[in-house]
C-alpha cells in the first residue's frame, strides 16, 4: 500500500519539474525570421532574442516544430551570443526532447546554453529552422525570399508585403506561446534542382601517399517537369529560353590539390568538363551529356586523389583520416549517401567520430594481392544537404609493417620464380647427362638402329633368293645348268658373308635388356631364315640336276612342288616378321 503512494507523490513531482521547465519565464523579445525559398533546399534563419524575465538561472531554450517539418528537417543548427548580438558567438548543442503537457503534434529541440541564463539577462540565438515559440513572443518578423519568378498566390494577413521578390509579414507584436499561423506561398521556381537518388562515395586509403575518392552518382533533377517534347535543336539555338530549368552543368568545389581528376560515365570519358584551381580548392565544371529537365536522371562518377598527408594524421599510436563527409557539388540534396572509407589491409581497431547520426556496418574489399582483404567501414545518411559537410574522422591502428606485406609478397614471388627456373634448366641438364631415363632412352635408340641393320641383312637375302628364282627361271628357257650352278654357289657365298654380319648384330640386340621383348620374334626370323635359304637351295640343287639329267619323274615333280609351298609360306612368314621389326 505504501508504494503506489509514494510513486504518485514522485510523479506529481516530476511532472512538475517539466511544466516548469517548458513554460521557464522567458520571453523572446525579438523574432526576426528570413525563409530562403531560393533553391530546392529551404534555409530559415530565425534570430531571437531571449529575455530571462524569472528569478532562476535559465539553461536550456526550447525549440519548437510541427511535426510535419521536423519529418523533413535536414539540419538544425543553434548559435548563441549573451548580451550584445555583435558579441562572440558559440555552436549550441542541440537533442530532441519530449517535454510533457505539450500539443503532441509539435517536435521539440532543446538548445543547451554554455552558460545559465541569468536573470534579466538576454540571449541571442538564431537557429536555422521555422519558429514556433513555446514562450510569449514581443516583437516578430517573417521575410521569405522567393526565387524572382512569378508568385501565384500568398497567404495575408495584416501587414504583409510582397516587394519585389521578398514577401515580408509582421512586426507582430505580443504573441503568446504556441501561437500558430499557417501560410501559403505558390510560387514559380525554374532554378535547376540537383537531387541525387543515390550517392555512393568511396574513400580508400592507401599509406602509399594517397586517398583516393570515387564517386558514383545518380542524380535526378528534382525541379519542374517539362511540359511538352523536349527538342535538342531548339534547346541549342535558344537554351536560356526553353532550357531555364536545365542543368548545364555542376559545379564541385575538390580541395586544391587534387590530382588524376576524371569524370565519366558508363559511356565512357566525358570531355566537357572544366577545370580550374587556385590554393584554395580545386573547381571542376562538368556538363552531363544531355540537358537534364525536370525529372529527368542520369548517372555518372567522378574520382580523384589526394594527397595522404592533408588527410591522415595520427595521434596517440592511432591513425585517422580528416575528410568532409558529403559531395563536393554545390547545392545538391542527397536522398542517400553512403559513405564507405576503404583502410589499408591490417588496420584494426576500426572508430568513427562524426558530426550527426548515421548508420554504421564494416565490409571487407578485396583487390589483386590481398590476403584477409581491406576493412572497408560504411556509413549510411539519408537527406544530406550541403549544410552536412562537415570534418568526420575515422580511427585505426595500422602497423607500417602491414605496408611491406604485399611488396614483400612480390619480390618472394619473382624469387621462388626464378629459383624454379634455375633448378628446372638445372634438373634439364642433368637428364641430357646421367639420369637412367635417359640412359634407357640412348640404349633404345641403339637397339632401334642395330635393328635396321639387321633388318638390311635380311632384305639382302630376300635379293639373294629373289636371283635364285630367276636363275630357274633362265634356266627353263635357256637350258643352261653351267650359270645355274654359278648362280647358286654365289647365292651360296652370299649367304654366308651375310650371316657373318649378322652375327655381332644379333649379339649387340641380346646384349641390351631394351630389347628383351623382341629377342623371341628375332630367334624366329633367323630360324625361318636359314629353313627358307635350305629349301631354297635343296630345291635349286634338284631342280638344275633333273634339267641336267633330263630325267623328271613325277615323284621329283611332286616334292618340288610341295617343296614350292613351303618356300611360299616361309617367305611369307619372314615377310611379316621383317615387318613387325620395323615397326618397333
Ligand atoms: C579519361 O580522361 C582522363 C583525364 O582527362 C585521362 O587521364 C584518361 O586517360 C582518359 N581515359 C580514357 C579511357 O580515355
Ligand atoms: C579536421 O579538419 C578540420 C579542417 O582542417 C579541422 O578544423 C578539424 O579540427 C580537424 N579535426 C580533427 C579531429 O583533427
Amino acid at each position: 500500500m505504501a508504494t503506489p503512494l509514494r510513486l504518485a507523490a514522485l510523479l506529481l513531482v516530476l511532472v512538475a519539474a517539466f511544466a516548469s521547465a517548458a513554460r521557464a519565464d522567458l520571453v523572446v523579445s525579438r523574432a526576426d525570421r528570413k525563409v530562403d525559398l531560393t533553391s530546392h533546399i529551404v534555409r530559415v534563419l530565425t534570430s531571437l532574442k531571449v529575455e530571462n524575465a524569472g528569478s532562476e538561472p535559465v539553461s536550456k531554450v526550447l525549440l519548437a516544430f510541427p511535426n510535419i517539418q521536423a519529418k523533413n528537417l535536414a539540419a538544425i543548427r543553434a548559435f548563441g551570443t549573451e548580451g550584445k548580438v555583435k558579441g562572440l558567438s558559440s555552436v549550441l548543442p542541440i537533442e530532441v526532447v519530449e517535454p510533457s503537457g505539450v500539443p503532441p503534434e509539435l517536435t521539440f529541440f532543446s538548445a543547451s546554453l554554455h552558460k545559465p541564463l541569468q536573470k534579466g539577462k538576454i540571449l541571442h540565438l538564431d537557429d536555422s529552422s521555422h519558429y514556433l515559440s513555446p514562450y510569449p513572443v514581443k516583437v516578430q518578423t517573417l521575410s521569405i525570399r522567393l526565387p524572382g519568378g512569378r508568385v501565384e498566390s500568398y497567404t495575408k494577413y495584416g501587414n504583409t508585403k510582397l516587394v519585389d521578390s521578398e514577401l515580408k509579414y509582421g512586426p507582430y507584436e505580443d504573441v503568446p506561446p504556441f501561437s500558430y499561423n499557417p501560410i501559403i506561398v505558390h510560387f514559380e521556381n525554374n532554378n535547376p534542382f540537383a537531387v541525387a537518388k543515390e550517392l555512393i562515395r568511396e574513400i580508400e586509403i592507401s599509406h602509399w601517399g594517397n586517398v583516393q575518392i570515387t564517386e558514383h552518382y545518380n542524380i535526378v533533377h528534382g525541379g519542374a517537369r517539362l511540359k511538352g517534347e523536349f527538342s535538342r535543336l531548339d534547346y541549342q539555338s535558344r537554351p536560356y529560353a526553353r532550357g531555364v530549368s536545365s542543368f548545364r552543368h555542376l559545379i564541385a568545389r575538390l580541395p586544391a590539390r587534387a590530382h588524376s581528376i576524371y569524370y565519366r560515365d558508363e559511356i565512357g570519358n566525358i570531355s566537357t568538363s572544366h577545370l580550374w584551381s587556385d590554393s584554395k580548392k580545386t573547381q571542376l565544371e562538368i556538363e552531363p551529356r544531355f540537358p537534364l529537365f525536370g525529372g529527368w536522371q542520369t548517372t555518372f562518377t567522378i574520382g580523384y586523389g589526394l594527397p595522404l598527408q592533408d588527410f591522415v594524421f595520427s595521434a596517440d599510436g592511432k591513425r585517422f583520416l580528416n575528410i568532409t563527409f558529403g559531395s563536393p557539388m554545390e547545392e545538391i540534396l542527397i536522398e542517400k549517401l553512403i559513405v564507405k572509407v576503404v583502410l589499408p589491409e591490417g588496420s584494426k581497431d576500426i572508430d568513427v567520430s562524426a558530426p550527426f547520426p548515421t548508420n554504421q556496418w564494416q565490409e571487407v574489399k578485396y583487390s589483386h594481392l590481398d590476403i584477409a582483404g581491406r576493412p572497408v567501414l560504411v556509413l549510411e545518411k539519408p537527406d544530406v544537404i550541403p549544410e552536412h559537410n562537415l570534418h568526420f574522422q575515422v580511427y585505426y591502428k595500422f602497423n607500417n609493417i602491414s605496408l611491406l606485406i604485399e611488396p614483400m609478397m612480390l619480390i618472394t614471388g619473382f624469387f621462388l620464380l626464378f629459383v624454379a627456373c634455375i633448378a628446372y634448366m638445372h634438373t634439364d641438364m642433368s637428364i641430357s647427362k646421367n639420369s637412367p631415363s635417359y640412359l634407357a632412352k640412348l640404349q633404345w635408340d641403339e637397339v632401334q638402329a642395330t635393328v635396321q641393320q639387321i633388318q638390311g641383312i635380311f632384305h639382302q637375302c630376300l635379293a639373294v633368293h629373289d636371283k635364285l628364282e630367276t636363275s630357274l627361271h633362265d634356266l627353263s628357257r635357256t637350258g643352261d645348268a653351267k650359270s645355274c650352278k654359278a648362280a647358286r654357289k654365289a647365292a651360296d657365298a652370299q649367304f654366308k658373308e651375310l650371316a657373318k654380319e649378322l652375327k655381332p648384330l644379333l649379339l649387340s640386340v641380346q646384349s641390351s635388356p631394351q630389347s628383351y621383348q623382341i629377342w623371341p620374334k628375332l630367334d624366329d626370323l633367323v630360324a625361318k631364315e636359314r629353313e627358307l635359304q635350305d629349301k631354297l637351295m635343296a630345291r635349286h640343287a634338284t631342280v638344275v640336276d633333273s634339267v641336267e639329267k633330263k630325267q623328271r619323274g613325277q615323284d621329283i615333280e611332286n616334292w618340288i612342288s610341295s617343296q614350292q609351298q613351303k618356300i611360299a609360306a616361309l617367305r611369307q612368314e619372314v615377310e611379316s616378321l621383317l615387318e613387325y621389326l620395323s615397326e618397333i
